[in-house]
């Protein structure tokens, strides 16, 4: 009995799990696009399990300090630029259909990175590797966040534009109508993960997304939605767009040397990283890694996943040099840890986008 209930702990423990999986149609109204995502997962876990417990986590750091008139600013600047996300997260409010979500608190969502910048909210990891094989580039991604409430959120959309499958994602913050995790067939695999640069104090913030500036989810819908349709392309439109926080932006293409990492900062400007400037040689194999660190300082000490991925990546025998190589990397502790909600596997040259849920792994010390 004991042991049938340790086996069915480890068996639920260490066990990928399932994320479902939707269609969204681009030419469809787009009030009605996220409502059965968030029916879904109403219907499934409930409010309280589901979203309620991952917007009270977020309501004690990143909204702590807004006020009604913050709020009210937020509202008024999605409706007046962004009128197709506001469309969509009227849908999600209608959805929802509580008096505690309002068009202004998911408005406020919206911008969920950004004003966590600006309050300096320090709760983000995430791991990036592209891993260039004769098969295209492999782009692994780790999504990692709090609390595990979070975990339940995830979904795994298919996009349709004029009647055809044009992309996937795999997020948890589709409710907020951007993505972080994004596949344009043909074109780029796209990841954005959380770095520590300037930040703008939240007057300015407010004053910036006041006059249009967009939030970091919605730059890969557009990439997504728009006629960009090559590397090059994307890689330009994210090293220009105007941006209100830091962040690093994976980009990998379907053609050789197509992988970039772009590190963005409202201030200052840096160049991009590409294979041919890893400084690795271009005759030799070819990988990069982004966790929330700038490539071209060390890793800090308390926090080596950069270093741990890298020796790994570099040490990989030939027979590993694909997606098998890139899970086993992106897989291993604390490049996977507490806090993984998601793992993809993407690979825009072959077209194919794996991704799972994750559960979160604490290294477990038998001599103590
Ligand atoms: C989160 O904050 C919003 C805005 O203040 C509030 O309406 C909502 O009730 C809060 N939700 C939770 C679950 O704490
Ligand atoms: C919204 O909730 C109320 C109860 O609070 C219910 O009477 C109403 O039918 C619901 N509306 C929809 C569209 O589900
Ligand atoms: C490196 O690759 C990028 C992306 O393909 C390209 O834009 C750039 O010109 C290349 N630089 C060199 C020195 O070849
Ligand atoms: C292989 O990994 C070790 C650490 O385990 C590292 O010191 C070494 O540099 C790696 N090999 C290469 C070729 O980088």
């Amino acid at each position: 009995m004991k042991l049938a209930v340790i086996l069915l702990i480890l068996a639920t423990t260490y066990a990928y799990t399932i994320v479902p999986t939707l269609d969204i149609d681009l030419d469809g109204p787009a009030k009605q696009r996220f409502q059965p995502a968030v029916q879904l997962v109403l219907n499934t876990y409930g409010y309280d399990a589901s979203f309620g417990a991952f917007f009270s986590y977020h309501n004690e750091t990143t909204f702590k300090h807004l006020t009604s008139k913050d709020y009210a600013i937020l509202a008024t600047s999605v409706r007046t630029y962004w009128p197709q996300y506001a469309q969509e997260l009227e849908g999600i409010v209608e959805a929802f259909n509580r008096s505690d979500v309002t068009f202004e608190y998911m408005a406020a969502w919206a911008y969920f990175h950004e004003i966590g910048h600006s309050l300096s909210v320090n709760i983000k990891e995430c791991t990036a590797i592209l891993l260039q094989t004769k098969d295209g580039i492999i782009h692994g991604r780790n999504m990692d966040q709090s609390p595990d409430a979070g975990r339940l959120l995830v979904i795994h959309f298919k996009f349709i534009k004029n009647g055809q499958y044009i992309g996937e994602s795999v997020d948890q913050y589709w409710f907020k109508t951007g993505f972080v995790t994004m596949f344009k067939y043909g074109v780029v695999s796209l990841q954005e993960n959380w770095r520590y640069g300037h930040y703008l104090p939240l007057f300015m913030l407010l004053k910036k997304i006041s006059a249009g500036t967009t939030s970091l989810g919605w730059t890969f819908r557009h990439i997504l939605d728009s006629d960009i349709n090559n590397f090059d392309q994307a890689v330009t439109y994210l090293e220009n767009v105007i941006v209100a926080c830091s962040q690093y932006n994976i980009v990998a293409g379907t053609k050789f040397n197509q992988g970039a990492i772009i590190s963005r900062d409202p201030i200052s400007t840096f160049p991009t990283l590409f294979f041919n400037n890893t400084g690795l040689g271009n005759d030799q194999f070819q990988y990069m890694v982004q966790t929330n660190y700038d490539h071209w300082h060390k890793d800090p000490k308390g926090d080596q996943r950069r270093t741990i991925a890298q020796n790994l990546l570099a040490n990989l025998t030939s027979t590993m040099q694909n997606e098998l190589g890139v899970y086993s990397v992106i897989n291993t502790y604390p490049i996977h840890n507490e806090g993984t909600f998601y793992t993809a596997i993407m690979n825009v040259a072959t077209g194919r986008f794996n991704y799972f849920g994750q559960e979160g792994i604490t290294p477990f010390n038998d001599l103590e």
